[in-house]
């Protein structure tokens, strides 16, 4: 039996990085607890996958291919939005990558890419999700983050780490601007949560898995779908006073000190 809180029946979520990982995870959630979806990835075939999935829950899933780093794409994708639907219930902010360079060698031009991915993109998606919300008197986003918003990585993830850092305050810029007309904001920031990338430079690198792992209390990486029930709590009215919040999906990373002692063993 599910909780009546959680029913996101009637609403529509868009969610950007809808092609893979955590994005096709919280857009397929969104869509179990009974949502429509308006898919956004630079990734078309990505895209439909999940586009096709949503549709044998027998939910409406309209996909678009969108460059978030582009202000002029988010415009047009919340255009259909509008088209399409009429409304927007909750905001996914997942899309975006990074980079990794020293902060020796790392260029304006690379510093300014990951900006514009993670932050100006995060950005504008928040404020055409916003400015829609706040005429409805209603509405949820949700920010990605990362480990790196609050902490230092090292490793070559300068660019990373200074985008990721805004996510937080923008978050929390925006949840004290709008908590008070029904348009709550809440970030979650994920550890290592396998996918392609972490693991290509593992492969690269292979005594990184237990450098990760080693941070990680609970002893295993993230998954996807580790991010469902808290994608749905923070998008649902199951979390309706609760605004500004940064919350961790990390298997107990960032509880740890650096010097703490940890008493698991790794399993991978
Ligand atoms: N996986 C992790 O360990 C981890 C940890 C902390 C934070 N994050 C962040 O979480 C988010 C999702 O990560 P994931 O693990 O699901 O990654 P993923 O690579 O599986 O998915 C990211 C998706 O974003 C899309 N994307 C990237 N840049 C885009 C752009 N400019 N426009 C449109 N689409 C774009 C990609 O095509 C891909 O489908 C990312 O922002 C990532 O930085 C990931």
């Amino acid at each position: 039996m599910s909780h009546p809180l959680f029913d996101m029946s009637g609403c529509v979520a868009l969610v950007t990085g809808a092609a893979s990982g955590m994005g096709k995870a919280m857009s397929i959630a969104f869509a179990e607890a009974g949502a429509d979806l308006v898919l956004a990835d630079r990734n078309s075939a990505g895209l439909q996958a999940t586009a096709d999935q949503i549709a044998k829950l027998g939910r409406r899933a309209l996909p678009v291919t969108c460059d978030v780093s582009d202000p002029a794409q988010i415009r047009e994708l919340f255009g259909r939005l509008d088209a399409e639907f009429g409304r927007i219930d909750a905001l996914g902010n997942v899309a975006g990558d990074g980079l990794l360079a020293k902060p020796e060698e790392v260029s304006m031009e690379q510093v300014q890419q990951v900006l514009q991915n993670l932050v100006i993109g995060r950005f504008c998606c928040c404020q055409e999700a916003g400015r829609r919300m706040l005429k409805a008197g209603r509405g949820s986003i949700i920010n990605i983050g990362s480990l790196a918003s609050v902490t230092a990585l090292g490793r070559g993830h300068i660019a990373y780490s200074m985008a990721m850092g805004a996510v937080v305050q923008m978050t929390r810029e925006l949840s004290t601007e709008w908590a008070g007309r029904g348009v709550r904001v809440n970030a979650i920031l994920p550890a290592q949560v396998l996918n392609a990338g972490l693991e290509a430079r593992m492969q690269a690198d292979p005594p990184l898995r237990d450098t990760y792992l080693r941070g990680i209390p609970s002893g295993r990486f993230g998954r996807p779908d580790d991010i469902k029930g808290l994608a749905i709590f923070l998008a649902s009215d199951a979390s309706p006073w609760i605004t500004g919040a940064i919350i961790p999906m990390d298997g107990g990373n960032l509880a740890q000190n650096a010097n703490g002692t940890y008493t698991g063993a790794p399993r991978g």
